[in-house]
């Protein structure tokens, strides 16, 4: 429920919002900001009035939820126009964030006064859409053009420090934010009040500061940033109304575009996904002190990610020079964070004091939680879990990461399996996002709200999948590729293949990406199956790996590579290794988005199945599975969201 509550401090007026949970700007809290105004402006024993927010942030911004619908009046730009034109003055008293539409109503107000843990910032183009409420007119005044342009485009919210330094705050504090602001508002009206921000002179900005700019807000592959930019750029160059009418319009036209509408589901999907409804009130286990078996590439990963997040770490290794091997990989993780300034040095040492190396299971007796890295081999695979399940504790959660084993083979015959879980993460596991969980029958309801508390300790992205070949990722990883295969065999040429799919926003096509990966082990993983009895017919990829293609390591896949060059060049040898499987009838689709659309439709159409067969919960998983896993374009919403309803115009 929305709350404008008033009290008096003297003669200062202090409204408080509390609109649950952000505080976000409903039709309600428009409505009751203009209705404050009035009042307050007719009271004369009001002087100055602090706009202060209850709960755990001050205003996040304009309600996303009401973006899908007609806009309804008084509109938020009138609502900031309304506050700065107040007969008194009004005070932003900021804490959390103050973001989008939260923000441009403290640019509304004549001042702004911050908790030093406070941040603001204009996160729209993560929407799809630009300030709509004068971030791009009142911003560039306050802060300067440059400053704005990073703060509309980038959508990056901002340290109260640096927004102090920027102008866009007045003031700064430590604690007792209403108080702060009360007695900065007091001494306000003593002296003369600034200008309001709408009234600050703008200075038009050179070509080449444009024609940069540009090159980066294009950076993100989607017209959003490009559009801000834009505004900004008018907004040098005409005056306050226009700016603002040009400002709306684009808004307008930006939040019914289907860019803006795939962005909000993807926000809310994010937002839904760590905190299942099914497991609302079942508590995780306590995580304190992680296992890791296997500090190879994904051990050494996930024991980083966990150390990370504060956890402590044992690692099982085979033998001492594994052991010490693993401890390298770990160390050689944080290094990396040093030399790019993440970390300090003291950081990384003491990221390393808390893992601990050693071939002993009984070191694993106090683990908390174990993760198995070791090879894929179910047999080498059981008999780590036959280890663990002898040392330790009856109620240490167990987890594997496998990526094409059958998590329930590898748990056979261990003691109290409903502490059994795979979690697959994906490399660099240090840094992938995507955490797919995979409960089996046996494991209980909160080892599984056990896992899903790891992958929000850990900042990940994680998603419940149920037990099939390659989980809900890499099947249909394995579906995409064999489609974009059955492409070429239709004589669409492979750089058009991967072209079309850099031109619907992914960094890399799927040759370029396997190039890039190795064919090899997918080509491993096949013949394993094969020589296992299973019918896996061969592939494109399967040619190439027997005539020595394994992508860039061995100078040559889909593509050939100049030493010390990762430049893909089309391929005389694949085109003749693979010209006999390649029909010359053109039957294939021609123009890029036609592949685009036909290979996003077969991750749909595999999704699907994933969905009916109860692999997935819901589509949105399959969408935050391919963004967060594959590169997938969030501003296209994902494969699910992206083919949906196709007849009435949603585009793939
Ligand atoms: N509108 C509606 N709901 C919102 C919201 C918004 N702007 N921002 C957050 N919420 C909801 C979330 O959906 C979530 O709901 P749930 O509990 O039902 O899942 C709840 O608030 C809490 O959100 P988070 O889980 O994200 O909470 P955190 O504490 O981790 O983060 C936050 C808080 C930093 C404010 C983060 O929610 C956030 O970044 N929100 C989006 C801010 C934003 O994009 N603002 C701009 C909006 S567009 C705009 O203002 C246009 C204007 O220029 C005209
Ligand atoms: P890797 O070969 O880099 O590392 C495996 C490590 O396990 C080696 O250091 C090895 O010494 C150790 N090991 C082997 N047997 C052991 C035993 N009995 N006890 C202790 N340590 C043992 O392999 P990688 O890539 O890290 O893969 C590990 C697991 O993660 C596999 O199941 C793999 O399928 C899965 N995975 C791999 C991904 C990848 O991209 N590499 C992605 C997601 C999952």
């Amino acid at each position: 429920m929305t709350r404008l509550t008033l009290r008096m401090d003297g003669d200062i007026a202090v409204v408080t919002l509390d609109n649950p949970p952000v505080n976000a700007i409903s039709e309600a809290v428009r409505k009751g900001l203009v209705e404050m105004v009035d009042r307050l402006d007719a009271d004369d024993t009001v002087r100055a009035v602090v706009l202060i927010c209850a709960g755990r942030t001050f205003i996040a911004g304009a309600d996303v939820r009401e973006f899908g619908k007609t806009p309804v009046e008084p509109h938020l730009p009138d609502v900031v126009d309304r506050i700065e034109a107040a007969q008194k003055p009004w005070v932003a008293a900021i804490h959390g964030t103050a973001l989008g539409g939260g923000f441009e109503i403290a640019m509304g107000c004549r001042f702004r006064v911050a908790l030093g843990s406070a941040k603001v910032g204009l996160p729209e183009v993560n929407l799809g859409i630009i300030p709509g409420a004068s971030g791009t007119v009142r911003t560039p005044r306050l802060a300067g053009v440059e400053f704005a342009v990073d703060l509309a485009t980038g959508g990056k919210p901002v340290s109260a420090a640096r927004a102090l330094d920027a102008g866009l705050l007045d003031l700064v504090i430590g604690n007792d934010l209403e108080a702060a602001a009360i007695d900065f508002a007091r001494q306000a009206l003593d002296a003369d009040l600034p200008q309001p921000a709408s009234q600050i002179p703008l200075e038009p900005m050179p070509d080449a500061f444009w024609q940069a700019s540009r090159t980066s807000a294009a950076e993100a592959g989607h017209q959003a940033p490009l559009r801000a930019l834009d505004c900004i750029r008018f907004a040098t160059e005409h005056d306050f109304a226009a700016a603002m009418a040009h400002e709306r319009k684009t808004f307008l036209d930006l939040r019914a575009s289907e860019e803006a509408a795939a962005l909000r589901h993807v926000f809310f999907a994010e937002r839904a996904a760590p905190k299942p409804e099914v497991l609302t009130g079942v508590e995780p286990r306590q995580i304190k002190t992680v296992g890791i078996v296997g500090g190879g590439t994904m051990g050494a990963g996930i024991a980083a990610a966990c150390r990370e997040a504060g956890m402590r770490i044992v690692l099982i290794e085979r033998d001492d020079e594994a052991v010490a091997r693993g401890m390298q990989n770990i160390d050689k993780i944080f290094t990396g964070g040093v030399k790019r300034g993440k970390l300090s040095e003291a950081d990384r040492a003491d990221r390393m004091a808390g893992v601990q190396g050693s071939t002993d299971y009984a070191a694993l007796a106090q683990a908390d939680m174990v993760i198995e890295a070791v090879f894929e081999e179910i047999g080498v695979k059981r008999a780590v879990f036959e280890r663990l399940g002898h040392f330790c504790r009856a109620d240490a959660v167990l987890a594997t990461n496998t990526s094409y084993l059958d998590p329930r083979d590898i748990a056979t015959g261990l003691p109290h399996p409903e502490r059994f879980i795979g979690l697959h993460f994906f490399s660099p596991a240090h840094i992938m996002k995507l955490l797919e969980i995979v409960p089996t029958p046996d494991t209980a309801p909160d080892v599984l709200a056990t896992g899903f508390a790891l992958g929000r300790a850990l900042k990940k992205m994680p998603i419940q999948a149920g037990i099939c070949e390659g989980f809900i990722s890499n099947r249909i990883l394995k579906r995409y590729r064999a489609e974009a295969e059955a492409l070429v065999k239709k004589g669409v040429p492979i750089p058009e293949i991967d072209a079309a799919m850099r031109d619907y926003g992914f960094k890399m096509g799927p040759f370029e990406a396997q190039d890039l990966g190795g064919l090899d082990i997918a080509f491993l993983q096949r013949e394993g199956a094969r020589d296992a009895g299973q019918k896996v017919p061969e592939t494109l990829g399967d040619i190439l790996m027997r005539a020595g293609r394994k992508g860039q390591k061995t100078g040559g896949g889909w593509y050939d590579y100049a030493d010390g060059d990762r430049t893909p060049q089309p391929s005389d040898t694949t085109t003749a290794l693979l010209a006999p499987h390649v029909s010359a009838d053109g039957q294939g689709p021609s123009l890029r988005p036609d592949i685009a659309r036909h290979l996003v439709a077969t991750m749909a159409a595999e999704g699907e199945a994933i969905l009916n067969e109860g692999i997935a919960q819901a589509p949105e998983d399959i969408d935050l599975v391919e963004i967060h896993g594959y590169g997938f374009p969030r501003w296209k919403g994902g494969p699910m969201f992206a083919s949906r309803d196709r007849a009435s115009g949603g585009a793939a």
